[in-house]
């Protein structure tokens, strides 16, 4: 079934990132980072502040909890990170929703908020609906009044920077939102904004271990731009955008939570840790499964692989990490306590090359 074809701004937004095509390629070596039995994090690309943060409280004493934590309130507050907090890219209708889950190894709690306004720092709810509650989520009006119940105060989120871009998107939009009319696994040219991957699935991930060897994890979105309002990705739900296990490990995952949500993705990386496999493998495998399990032609480029990205993050109980890709380019940040974070190329399924 065809549609409307995407107009300018859209159309320079191209399959996977625009004047690349996809060849085989074997996941580049290993690059794991042990840290010695001490303290270890690791973050997604954009998350370097992050680990850097997160190391510091880490090395002072602090729980791997509130480690994580403090180290994704620095990207949630900085505006010039358009996928998470305070100048996260907008819903369709202009407005910021934020979704954030924790998880806490020791006492294997966890806590999330999902389409939460006017708040920018989601994960600090999330841990409160976590350690004040007796529940593990909380969504839209009743999250915000939540908040609200424990002091937070409502902000507005949205910059000048990420509303112009929702103008421009508003301005030019055709088959560039989420709506699909009535179409069959076979149809192709259908809800085709899954390749702008980068700048509208962007999330920021971070899992530590402590110098007690106690695993923690947060993720922390402003979810898909320009979604439908109260889509809800995978970041807030706990074995798919994040799980820890003490005893094993903890994994999170950034991109396209579509797939994760169908794929349970975290819990399952999580699993394979536990039966011996790598962070690395663990991540690989669960980039496997994705692909396996996209049957939509809609969501396949034209060999039949996923037309889209997710990365996967994860670190065991031996402070060992690893990160994969379904696709080539992306990145992981780790900071294992000897000097500063670093920025490492994730292992993938398949390398994007220019054509
Ligand atoms: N993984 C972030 C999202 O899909 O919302």
């Amino acid at each position: 079934m065809a549609r409307m074809k995407r107009r300018t701004f859209v159309g320079t937004l191209g399959l996977l990132g625009g004047g690349l095509m996809a060849v085989p390629g074997a996941a580049v070596p290993l690059r794991a980072a042990a840290s010695g039995g001490g303290p270890v994090v690791i973050s997604s690309g954009n998350g370097l502040p992050a680990v850097n943060t997160a190391m510091e409280r880490l090395t002072a004493g602090a729980s791997s909890l509130d480690a994580v934590i403090a180290g994704v309130n620095v990207v949630e507050d900085d505006p010039n990170d358009m996928t998470v907090g305070y100048g996260g890219l907008p819903n369709a209708d202009g407005i910021v929703e934020l979704d954030a889950s924790v998880m806490h190894g020791p006492t294997h709690r966890a806590g999330a908020v999902a389409a939460l306004r006017n708040i920018k720092n989601p994960s600090k709810v999330a841990r409160l609906v976590m350690e004040r509650t007796d529940h593990v989520l909380l969504v839209g009006e009743g999250a915000l009044r939540f908040a609200k119940m424990h002091g937070f105060k409502e902000e507005e989120l949205l910059t000048d920077a990420s509303r112009e871009m929702w103008v421009k998107w508003k301005e030019n939009i055709s088959t560039q939102d989420d709506y699909l009319p009535p179409h069959s696994p076979e149809d192709r040219d259908i809800g085709s904004r899954l390749s702008d991957v980068m700048q509208t699935y962007g999330t920021i991930t971070c899992l530590a271990k402590d110098r007690n060897g106690d695993l923690s994890g947060v993720t922390t979105t402003s979810g898909l731009a320009w979604k439908i309002p109260g889509r809800v990705g995978d970041s807030p739900i706990i074995g798919a955008g994040l799980y820890v296990d003490n005893q094993t490990g903890a994994a999170g995952s950034t991109g396209r939570g579509e797939a994760n949500l169908t794929n349970c993705s975290a819990v399952l990386i999580v699993d394979a840790m536990g039966r011996g496999q790598s962070p690395e493998e663990a991540c690989l495998g669960a980039c496997r499964r994705i692909a396996e399990r996209t049957k939509m032609k809609r969501l396949q480029d034209a060999d039949g692989r996923p037309a889209f990205n997710v990365t996967f993050y994860a670190v065991n109980k031996r402070g060992e990490v690893g990160s994969a890709a379904i696709w080539s380019g992306a990145w992981f940040t780790v900071n294992d306590g000897n000097g500063p974070g670093r920025r490492l190329e994730s292992a993938y399924l398949y390398r994007r090359v220019q054509k």
